[in-house]
């Protein structure tokens, strides 16, 4: 991907082409606002995203923390209509497995019927047209590697299993924040996105479609377009509900 921007001094891009433009259509958007208004809009136009706008998206979304920060991330950028043809295949295999989940799971509690149907139906539109978003971005991040037992300290040495254990649970925790802000960098292009997961049902032939190494995960699948629908408010359950003070079921908010 050859670019027109250049790093400057305050760490944003700038440079040539349309990145002044686009400067200028983010300042309008506020953070708070992309964050309440960052609906999963999953019906896409078919017209091409411009190289600059992915660079810049996957730009803030390599800005989040990461432990350690070790940054062992990867952003597999697809638009070759084959490819994005075969993992649209897999997501829409990988949807028939969920839908039999979620049929069986029923609805949340917070959610009425119809917005439950609204959400299943929409998802119903995703199983189809997966490969047609025209971008599918595939972040992965490598599994932690642990040092060898013997290079521990003996009591270390037998929680060795544990430390293995902890490895895999905080895995996601490094890769969800660069995730989540290229979502709303995103929302503040006007650029429709969304994580799907539904792919980790035929996690090895993505990887072989996609040729990603083993010690590489692909936590995500996001289709990336210009949306057909409008963003707008996202329903969340009250604060008042899930905060707690101080221990677990004290209301923060009374
Ligand atoms: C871990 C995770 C997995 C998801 N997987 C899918 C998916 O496979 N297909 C899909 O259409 N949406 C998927 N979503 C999107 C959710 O359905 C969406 O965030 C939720 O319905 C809220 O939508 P809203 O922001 O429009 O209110 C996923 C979201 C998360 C956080």
């Amino acid at each position: 991907m050859r670019v027109g921007v250049t790093a400057t001094k305050g760490g944003a891009a700038a440079g040539a082409g349309e990145v002044g433009s686009l400067e200028a259509k983010m300042s309008e958007i506020g953070l708070f606002e992309a964050m309440y208004t960052a609906r999963a809009l999953r019906k896409l136009k078919p017209d091409p995203v411009p190289e600059e706008l992915i660079f810049r998206v996957l730009e803030a979304g390599t800005r989040a923390g990461s432990g350690g920060n070790a940054q062992r991330w990867a952003f597999i950028v697809v638009r070759d209509a084959a490819q994005r043809y075969k993992l649209g295949e897999i997501y829409r295999r990988g949807s028939d497995i969920s839908a039999e989940v979620y049929a069986r799971r029923g609805r949340p509690p917070h959610l009425s019927d119809e917005q439950f149907q609204k959400m299943m139906t929409a998802g119903a539109h995703l199983w189809d047209h997966m490969g047609e978003a025209p971008v599918l971005l595939v972040p992965c991040i490598e599994s932690n590697t642990l040092p060898p037992r013997e290079a521990f300290p003996p009591a270390i040495r037998a929680r060795y299993n544990d430390l293995a254990v902890y490895q895999q649970l905080i895995r996601g925790a490094s890769i969800y924040p660069a995730v989540q802000n290229i979502i709303l960098a995103c929302r503040a292009v006007g650029l429709a996105t969304l994580i799907t997961t539904n792919h980790l049902y035929y996690e090895a032939e993505l990887r072989s479609v996609l040729g990603i190494p083993d010690e590489m995960f692909p936590c995500a699948l996001m289709p990336i377009g210009w949306p057909i629908g409008k963003f707008g408010p996202v329903n969340r359950r009250p604060v008042s509900e899930v905060a707690f003070a101080d221990q677990w079921g004290t209301p923060l908010v009374t």
